[in-house]
């Protein structure tokens, strides 16, 4: 039975960097991705049911995914690339820059759709449908690779500070 509820990793195991736009150590970014991530995830299924079965609503609803997927993105994309840049350590990974590159790549993709479906909602076939089945694509390309910052490289992780971890500390804790 471990004694503490302290976390049992060694500091040079488990380099994290804090993100620089956070709430309370909370970075925002990862909190506004969910809805560029859910609007641009939903647009194929929506455009799908509209083909299938020629009723409007899934029309509209792929519209207003678009939008707000393309709006969210953008300001997901502010946030990212503000900690980007204001972490020395973080554009020291390939990437970040790969995760920057396809996200503008996403934004790009998400644009097209509101300007393919701007004059008529109803307008799916064939280009608003190729332009969402190429956008769930990088989605989760982008979402891959932000995962991977997070996760594998612990970029906008807090919690083990300088000081605060030894190696020690933890291959007790991890005996214990
Ligand atoms: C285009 C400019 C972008 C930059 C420079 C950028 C940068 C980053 C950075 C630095 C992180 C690590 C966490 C942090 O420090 O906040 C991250 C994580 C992530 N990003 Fe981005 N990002 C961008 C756009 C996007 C977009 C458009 C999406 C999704 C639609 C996205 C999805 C993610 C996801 C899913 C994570 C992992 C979050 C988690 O672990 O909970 N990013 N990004």
């Amino acid at each position: 039975m471990r004694k503490t509820l302290e976390q049992p990793v060694a500091e040079e195991r488990s380099p994290t960097v804090p993100s620089r736009v956070a709430f309370r150590q909370h970075p925002l970014h990862p909190i506004i991705v969910v809805y560029p991530v859910t609007a641009l995830s939903l647009l194929l299924p929506a455009d799908a049911l509209f083909l299938w079965t020629g009723n409007g609503f899934w029309a509209t609803a792929a519209w207003w995914l678009n939008v707000l997927g393309l709006g969210s993105g953008l300001l997901a994309a502010v946030l990212g690339m503000a900690d980007m840049f204001l972490i020395p350590l973080a554009r020291r990974h390939v990437s970040v820059w790969s995760h920057f590159v396809a996200g503008v790549m996403l934004l790009a993709l998400a644009a097209m759709g509101v300007w393919l479906r701007a004059p008529d909602h109803a307008a799916v076939w064939p280009w608003a449908l190729l332009q969402s089945s190429f956008t769930l694509l990088m989605v989760l390309v982008v979402g891959w690779l932000g995962g991977t910052l997070t996760f594998g490289h612990g970029i906008g992780v807090y919690g083990h500070c300088p000081g605060e971890d030894s190696a020690d500390a933890a291959d007790e804790a991890l005996d214990e």
